[in-house]
């Protein structure tokens, strides 16, 4: 399978829940890694966070590339950091099967969207809560994949954002049935039914799993409530 294809795995097991790792114990990745696979992890969802764009800062290339040395899952890489077309072939090189960057953080994003394409692999386009939606309309064709924050870019553990759901809506209404559709921040149990209703195929969820002792449990029931949901 081809780099540009094996995201594309994500899309076909929707629902899929794709824990961001932000939360997991990185004195064992290895091990953090493996319990994720054996609770049905179908992807790994990774943060970049570059301490400008967003006030957090969180890691690089280097742990891309670890994650990547340990699974042979998608790795999906949402880059919260300013001008990202700087870097987006060492995410490449470094494991990434999708590279999501911000609307609000390029100038030119269809041109960005367009070089993460050549590089082989997926290409989504991301919009904070706060930014108007007509900003990444016109993106919607351009792209594999729309994460719609579902809190502003830049921690874990925020709450929820209702308006998301809209989002996800106008989303489906606006493109095809290719375009893949992904929401994250306070995804959980009481969230994630009504985000699959909107329209979500992929879940990103941080706390709702990491939280909790059992990445099974954790991970199937937000599966079952999200089967719910989207049925
Ligand atoms: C927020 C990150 C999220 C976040 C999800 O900027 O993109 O992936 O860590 O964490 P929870 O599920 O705790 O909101
Ligand atoms: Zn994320």
């Amino acid at each position: 399978m081809s780099r540009r294809d094996s995201f594309r795995q994500l899309g076909a097991a929707a629902p899929a829940i794709l824990p961001s790792l932000l939360l997991c114990d990185f004195s064992n990745l290895e091990r953090e890694i493996a319990r994720l696979e054996e609770a049905g992890a179908p992807g790994m969802h990774l943060d970049v966070m570059d301490g400008n764009f967003v006030p957090n800062l969180t890691y690089g290339m280097p742990i891309v590339q670890a994650v990547r040395k340990l699974t042979q899952l998608p790795i999906d890489v949402h880059l919260m950091i300013r001008q990202p077309e700087r870097y987006l072939s060492q995410f490449r090189d470094a494991g990434a099967d999708l590279i999501t960057i911000h609307v609000e953080a390029v100038d030119d994003p269809r041109a960005a969207l367009g070089a993460i394409r050549d590089l082989g692999i997926g290409a989504g386009i991301a919009i904070n809560p706060g930014t108007p939606f007509d900003q990444v309309t016109d993106c919607l064709n351009a792209c594999d994949l729309l994460l719609v924050m579902s809190v502003p870019a830049g921690f874990g553990g925020q709450s929820f954002d209702r308006t998301a759901l809209d989002r996800l809506r106008q989303a489906r209404e606006l493109a095809g049935s290719d375009l893949l559709l992904e929401v994250d921040g306070g995804v959980n149990s009481d969230t994630i039914a009504a985000c699959a209703e909107a329209g979500a195929q992929l879940f990103v969820v941080g706390s709702a799993i990491f939280r909790r002792d059992d990445y099974r449990d954790a991970i199937g029931q937000l599966q079952r409530l999200a089967v719910l949901g989207g049925g």
